[in-house]
């Protein structure tokens, strides 16, 4: 009887210790894993609509899924992060004839420098292997 409570309580301090130890050793997340909220809140009035999992736009969600995004490979993401940097540069998303019929999803430029500058940062953490 002794002899079992004996073990069990070594069983709970090893198993405590482990817990304690992975509780640790556990890595903070990086701030590059995570989009920041007024970045998210852009991309949802003005991206994710056409550009995710459940798109019905096949082109769109072909060409960039945002739910997807993170699970790609390290090549794969950089250049995302890249096209996305360049494309909200260049004027050329959300597209044209979208605008049209949703002028309230125009990116406004306040709205274009925080997406281009996550993107650039996005990119170049990965790059540094952050
Ligand atoms: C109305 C739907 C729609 C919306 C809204 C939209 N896109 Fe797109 N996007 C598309 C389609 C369709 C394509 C693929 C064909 C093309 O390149 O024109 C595309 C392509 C892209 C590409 C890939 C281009 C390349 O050459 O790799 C990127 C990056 C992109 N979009 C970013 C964005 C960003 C960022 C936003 C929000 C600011 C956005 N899109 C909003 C429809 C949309």
């Amino acid at each position: 009887m002794k002899k079992k409570s004996l073990i069990s309580g070594l069983t709970a301090l090893f198993l405590f210790s482990s817990v304690a130890l992975f509780a640790i050793e556990k890595p903070t997340p990086t701030s590059a894993s995570e989009t920041p909220e007024n970045v998210q809140t852009i991309i949802k009035k003005s991206c994710f609509g056409c550009h995710n999992s459940n798109s019905g736009n096949d082109d769109a969600k072909e060409a960039l899924d945002f739910k997807k995004l993170d699970s790609l490979s390290l090549m794969k993401k950089i250049s995302a992060y890249k096209h996305i940097g360049e494309i909200v540069e260049e004027n050329k998303m959300p597209p044209k004839g979208f605008l049209k019929k949703y002028p309230e999803r125009k990116l406004s430029d306040e709205e274009k420098q925080v997406l281009i500058a996550w993107a650039k940062k996005e990119a170049e953490a990965l790059v540094k292997g952050k």
